[in-house]
């Protein structure tokens, strides 16, 4: 029988019933029930910091997205396995976000909805997909499948990662030294890396600066990679075209955030993709069952890489 424990500061209910079904026999708690503090494995997104230091029987930490910036950050973290869910239908839902904004960008629907509210009737010159470049930052299991779907869609498409990859049909650029490059050569620049101390920050005004004139932003990776002045400066002064935003350091976004009446910026309500709840308690349950036949675990995270 397994102790498991909810652990979040938001409401994980909807997760009660998919895990019941997947581990009948697992005795579920939500943190701060006391019962919590008994649990062997803890569930997480958005853990408050601490919460997992309480529990002295914990021997895996799961996260129930793909991130793990979220569990990482708690500065009393239990040195215990950490694992994250890898989905192929949460990456294909974040490759069709990805491909929606791109079109968004390609088809001009940022100006011709801007020149609807004004009445405006105006046919811009159209461009092939084929002339159009797309540069991905991150080639996990996310990136990569959002590569591949643009790929098949015709566009031109570079990726950057911290290790060389080959990915059919991309131009792979790898690491620090490659970045610059890399920036340059995008019309569409794409955010997918995971949020570490590496990545924080990383959509300043010198490497959006980098972008050509015209290029556009589509952020759906963590709101804490894009310093948003920078990007609503560069925008402002016409460097760059404009911008989607998924993700943003404080979520939901407040109703009166600049942000949602800034010109040429689109924001969405992190809605790139999210794994089912059948598909988070199955991941759970067959890493559980792994921890206790002592076999490897799928999709670990290295503490020290940040994902
Ligand atoms: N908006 C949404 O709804 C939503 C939904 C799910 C996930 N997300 C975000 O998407 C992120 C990516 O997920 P994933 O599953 O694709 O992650 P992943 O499989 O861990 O892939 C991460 C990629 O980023 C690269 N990378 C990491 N640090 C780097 C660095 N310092 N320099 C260059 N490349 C670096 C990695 O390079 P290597 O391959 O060389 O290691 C890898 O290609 C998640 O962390 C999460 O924040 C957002």
């Amino acid at each position: 029988m397994t102790r498991i424990a909810l652990v979040s500061e938001i409401d994980l209910t909807f997760l009660e019933a998919p895990f019941r079904r997947a581990l009948p026999d697992a005795v579920l708690a939500t943190w701060p029930d006391q019962a919590a503090e008994q649990a062997e494995v803890a569930v997480c997104w958005q853990p408050p910091p601490g919460a997992l230091a309480t529990m002295p029987k914990l021997r895996l930490i799961h996260s129930i997205a793909a991130g793990v910036d979220n569990i990482l950050s708690d500065p009393a973290l239990p040195p215990l396995p950490l694992c994250r869910i890898v989905d192929p239908m949460l990456a294909r839902a974040m490759a069709e976000f990805v491909l929606w904004g791109t079109l968004y960008f390609h088809r001009q629907f940022d100006l011709v909805i801007r020149d609807g509210r004004e009445g405006r009737w105006h046919r811009y010159e159209q461009h092939a997909a084929a002339d159009i470049r797309v540069g991905i930052l991150g080639l996990g299991a996310i990136g990569i499948s959002a590569a591949e779907l643009l790929v098949t869609a015709g566009y031109q498409v570079t990726g950057w990662s911290r290790t060389p990859k080959q990915v059919v049909g991309v131009t792979v650029h790898a690491g620090d030294d490659e970045l610059d490059a890399f920036l340059s050569g995008a019309d569409i620049l794409i955010c997918l890396l995971p949020l570490t101390l590496s990545t924080i920050g990383i959509l300043n005004a010198e490497r959006l600066g980098r972008l050509r004139k015209g290029a556009a932003l589509i952020l759906c990776s963590r709101g804490d990679h894009l310093v948003v002045d920078d990007l609503v400066t560069l925008v402002r002064a016409g460097h760059l075209r404009g911008a989607i935003l998924d993700v943003f350091d404080k979520e939901p976004l407040p109703a009166d955030h600049p942000l949602w009446r800034e010109p040429g910026i689109l924001v969405t309500p992190h809605m790139g993709g999210m794994a089912k709840p059948r598909v988070i308690a199955d991941q759970v349950a067959e890493n559980i069952r792994r921890l206790q036949a002592g076999e490897a675990l799928c999709n670990r995270v290295d503490p020290t890489r940040g994902y």
